[in-house]
């Protein structure tokens, strides 16, 4: 899929079929987060990816905004370093990268929940020295969704050319 067709069709996918993503393909989507830019190259970020069904049945109930985690073939944690001032920009990109390659290859998941998320960071184990960003749920969509059929702005209302309020489009 070419970059800008997957970021055009990729949407919130919160339910998802039985049908589990290879390992490779798992594997992948943690490189993409690997392989992502940080500032001044720093990788503040650790990934803990859960398959057991146990664990995510306890992370469903522990996400307010995502007991469909519980749903999902599997789950990646995004721990961020405290220490870092800009650890949640770099994070953030981390993210996206892993949710467009999963998508790229037909596989959804959402981003849930935002910052620190002590009851999740304590059922997986997490260190001090790191909090939580994110928990993605991943698995191939139960259902055909709207590709491509986003609800956004338009861009003469978020865009401009050269200063601010002179519309781009
Ligand atoms: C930073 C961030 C936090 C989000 N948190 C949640 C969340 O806690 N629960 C949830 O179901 N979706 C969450 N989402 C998904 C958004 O609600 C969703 O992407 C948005 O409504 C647009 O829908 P679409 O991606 O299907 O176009 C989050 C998305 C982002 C970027």
């Amino acid at each position: 899929m070419e970059v800008f067709d997957a970021v055009r069709t990729v949407l919130a996918v919160r339910r998802y079929s039985a049908q589990r993503p290879p390992g490779d393909l798992v594997r992948r989507i943690v490189e993409a987060g690997r392989l992502s830019a940080s500032a001044t190259n720093s990788q503040p970020w650790h990934f803990i990816v859960i398959e057991e069904r146990a664990t995510l049945d306890q992370i469903g109930r522990i996400m307010d905004t995502g007991h469909y985690a519980a749903g999902a073939s599997l789950a990646i944690a995004v721990m961020i370093e405290k220490d870092r001032r800009i650890a949640v920009s770099d994070g953030s990109r981390a993210i996206q990268n892993m949710i467009l390659t999963a998508w790229s290859e037909g596989v959804g998941s959402n981003w849930i929940g935002f910052g620190r998320m002590p009851a999740l960071e304590t059922l997986l184990g997490v260190p001090d020295s790191h909090q939580g960003l994110a928990l993605l749920a991943f698995g191939y969509p139960a259902e055909t969704i709207g590709r491509g059929r986003k609800k956004r702005k338009p861009l003469s209302e978020i865009a401009s050319r050269e200063r601010y309020g002179t519309p781009f489009a």
